[in-house]
Formats: structure tokens, C-alpha cells, sequence
């Protein structure tokens, strides 16, 4: 797949997504369908937007028992999404579970990434939280091998951590990166962030961006002017 800009369609409901996908009137921009859209409209929601021709990260993040998460996964691959994802944290045997899931009798499947620890949380919650001890990098990178080893095809991560992803796992293996903001662009709630040009550099191979396009004055030129960043 080439590189792509995906835009988070985090909208409480379908007529404000649809407002949304509208302003597009030619481009058929790649989107991500959070819980919160999900869980407000259902697979109907993935349906009606794949119908309009627009490919579909669906991001549920997954983490259940190996055979829920086979059967939820299958689920998915039946809705034809182009994208899902897992907590990796759900160890190398739901990840292994997740792939077999998903793949299609004709041997297809969406891609799979996996989340290795949110951007949320802190290397000291890691610590007081999860009884986890180690350097959270350290912590990142061996749960990007962990999803690389059960047969997945990236994760989402930082952009700043994308070439650290790529170097350890491969260069084939898909970097998914959040926390992108225009140079002259307000940074909201996101802390480590960077611009759709620097995420090329970085090796970002999507780039997924929700606030810079959905609150722009105008949607249409944010979104091209983050095509033309990244991928020209
Ligand atoms: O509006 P903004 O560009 O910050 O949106 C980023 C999108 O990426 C949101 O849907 C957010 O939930 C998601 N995301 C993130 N950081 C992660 C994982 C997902 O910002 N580590």
C-alpha cells in the first residue's frame, strides 16, 4: 500500500461524519473510524462509508482471550475494512490468534497493526500501574517485535519513533503515526508532535490525522495541503 494520509473521522454521529465526507466532493480520502463513531452507529456505519468508495481503518483496539479476539477479528475481515488493530499487549498468542482471524478463505485479509503501549500512558504509570520496570522505549520496541514475530503488519506508534520501528522490525514493517500538526498549526491536547512533511522524512509510512483537517476553515485544503507535505 502507498503512503497515505488517514483523516480520524472522531464524530459522535453519522450525519456529522457525512457532513464531513461531503466537502470532499472528487477525493476519497482514507478514514478512521474510532470506538466512538463505531459504538453510536455499528457495522452499518463501516458499510455506508465503504459504499462511498473510501478505504477504512477501523480502530477498536482489540485485547481479549486468543479465541474471542479469532472471532471478533473474522467479524471485521467480513466488513471489509482495509486496517484493524490489537493491544499487543494481549501476548504473541492473541496477536497469532488475531492474524488467523482475520485472513479470508481466498487467503486476503486487512492489514493488522498492533498498539504497543498508548502514548497516554507514562513510563511511571507503566511502573506503578503495570509492574512494568523497564524504559518504556525499550518496552515500545519489544512489543513492536512481539506483533512483528506473530505475522503482523505494523503498529501505530509516534512518527518521532518511526524510523526506531523500522530499524528494529524491518523497513517493509508499517509505521502508523498520530500527532501530526501543521508547522503554524495549534497542538491541542497532543504532546509530541510533528508535521506531515517531518513524519516523511522520519519514514512514516500513514499518517493519521483528525483535528488539523475536521476543525480547519476549510477540510478540503488541509487534507491537500497534507497530501502535498507528505507524500510528494
Ligand atoms: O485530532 P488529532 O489529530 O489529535 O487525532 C489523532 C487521532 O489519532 C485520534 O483519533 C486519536 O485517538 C488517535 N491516536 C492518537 N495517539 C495514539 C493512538 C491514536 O492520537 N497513540
Amino acid at each position: 500500500m502507498e503512503k497515505d494520509v488517514i483523516i480520524a473521522c472522531d464524530f459522535a454521529g453519522k450525519e456529522e461524519c457525512f457532513e464531513f465526507l461531503d466537502k470532499f466532493k472528487d477525493a476519497k480520502p482514507f478514514v478512521k473510524i474510532g470506538m466512538e463513531l463505531f459504538y453510536a452507529e455499528g457495522p452499518s456505519i463501516v458499510r455506508e462509508i465503504k459504499a462511498r468508495g473510501h478505504k477504512i481503518f477501523l480502530d477498536l483496539k482489540l485485547h481479549d482471550i486468543p479465541n474471542t479476539v479469532k472471532k471478533a477479528m473474522a467479524v471485521l475481515s467480513s466488513l471489509d475494512v482495509d486496517m484493524c488493530n490489537l493491544h499487543a499487549g494481549g501476548t504473541i498468542s492473541m496477536m497469532e490468534a488475531a492474524v488467523e482471524g482475520l485472513t479470508r478463505p481466498d487467503g486476503s485479509r486487512p492489514i493488522l497493526l498492533a498498539v504497543t503501549q498508548l502514548t497516554s500512558t507514562s513510563e511511571e504509570a507503566m511502573k506503578s500501574d503495570l509492574l512494568i520496570d523497564k524504559p518504556i522505549d525499550e518496552v515500545v520496541m519489544h512489543y513492536a517485535l512481539n506483533a512483528a514475530k506473530a505475522g503482523l503488519d505494523g503498529v501505530v506508534c509516534s512518527p518521532l519513533e518511526a524510523a526506531k520501528v523500522h530499524n528494529a522490525c524491518g523497513k517493509d514493517f508499517l509505521t502508523v503515526t498520530p500527532g501530526i500538526r501543521f508547522a503554524d498549526g495549534d497542538t491541542g491536547d497532543q504532546v509530541r508532535v510533528t508535521t506531515p512533511a517531518k513524519a516523511k522524512e522520519i519514514g512514516s509510512d500513514f499518517i493519521v490525522v483528525g483535528r488539523p483537517i475536521t476543525a480547519a476553515k476549510s477540510p478540503v485544503d488541509a487534507y491537500k495541503r497534507c497530501i502535498e507535505e507528505f507524500t510528494n
